[in-house]
């Protein structure tokens, strides 16, 4: 009996949140290789099963599964299939981002839409490139409503750290009606996705406040406010970030991501929640650069440390102020 397994990995934002809801903007995310796994066998009928329920489901519309159902619809349009003629499978998806019941906010509800699709294309045999899963994955979400920059999926397709520059999700939506997925697929979206190897000694970390907080409604809560000079400043720093990981150029680095962190502070106060406030303030007086990750309000924040001994100091004063270290990841000058 055939059976596959495939896995999708989290994500975090370094810099270029809320600014690169606006087409055309650059964000800076890093992978996070704490992973969700799906399986995908041959079976009498098709059954979708998420560890997130304790029900599993066919396609008859279920909104706990709609995200799945819907990935599911999409690969079969891109097969030229409806769902009902595909040979039918059973989908299992396991690995849920949390502790405790609380999400770590490292992955996105678009995470799962990766995975399906990725599963789906390894079972019925049809190679894709991390384009096509990120554009199937855009289409599915974009059909649902979903109302983020979709810079979540780029880096969860690529697995990488990468640069996103974002497309015009508007205009993309209106076409889904007009065209057909084929069409689609062939069009340039006017996005961009690069992947960026840092070429500096540091290391990499990530805290859990354990504060749930919802992407979607702090994006509906805080884009009134969004302005173009935020944008533009944003803009700015993150591409000095890109320059400075791939130069190894660390006072730019610190810089730059100090800048994107007080650009979020003058964005609103609810994204430097007490608890993210005391992640970034535990950076002070030390070669660390810390800063809220995302939409904020909550979930993780990131750290870059310049100096070993800074970086246990750094781990303890978290730990004292009940952040939880969710990653650590070592950088060297040489990964090429
Ligand atoms: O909280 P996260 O990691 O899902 O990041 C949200 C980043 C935003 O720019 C606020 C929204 C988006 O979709 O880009
Ligand atoms: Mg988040």
């Amino acid at each position: 009996m055939k059976k596959i397994s495939v896995q999708t990995g989290g994500k975090l934002y370094l810099a270029g949140e809320y600014a690169i809801l606006t087409p055309g903007q650059t964000a800076i995310i890093k992978n996070i290789p704490i992973y969700m796994t799906a399986q995908v066998r041959e079976a009498n009928q098709l059954q979708l099963k998420s560890d997130m329920f304790d029900y599993a489901v066919d396609m008859s519309a279920d909104k706990g599964y709609a995200l799945i159902q819907e990935s599911v619809q999409t690969f079969a349009l891109f097969l030229g299939k409806t769902v009902e003629a595909l040979a039918p499978f059973e989908l299992s998806i396991s690995g849920k981002l949390e502790k405790n019941g609380k999400k770590f906010g490292i992955g996105s509800s678009g995470s799962v839409t990766v995975l399906t699709i990725k599963a789906l294309a390894t079972f019925f045999d049809t190679p894709l490139t991390k384009d096509q899963i990120f554009k199937l994955a855009a289409y599915t979400l974009l059909k649902l409503g979903d109302n983020g920059s979709m810079g979540d999926i780029a880096c969860i397709a690529y697995n990488d750290l990468v640069a996103y520059t974002s497309f015009d999700r508007e205009t993309i939506s209106d076409l889904i009606l007009e065209k057909s997925l084929t069409e689609l697929l062939a069009m340039d979206w006017g996005y961009e996705i690069v992947t960026i190897v840092p070429q500096l000694k540091a290391e990499f970390l990530v805290g859990w406040t354990a504060q749930p907080t919802l992407s979607s409604q702090m994006i509906k809560d805080l884009k009134s406010h969004l302005s173009v000079n935020f944008s533009s400043q944003t803009q700015k720093q993150v591409l000095a970030l890109k320059s400075a990981l791939q130069a190894g150029d660390r006072d730019t680095l610190v810089r730059s991501l100090e800048t994107v962190s007080d650009l979020l502070v003058s964005l609103s106060p609810a994204i430097y929640t007490d608890k993210l406030k005391t992640l970034k303030e535990a950076a002070e007086g030390l070669e660390v650069v810390a800063k809220s990750s995302g939409a904020g309000g909550g979930d993780c924040g990131i750290a870059i440390s310049l100096n070993p001994a800074h970086t246990t100091l750094l781990k303890q004063r978290w730990k004292d102020a009940g952040i939880d270290l969710l990653y650590q990841e070592s950088w060297s000058t040489c990964q090429i």
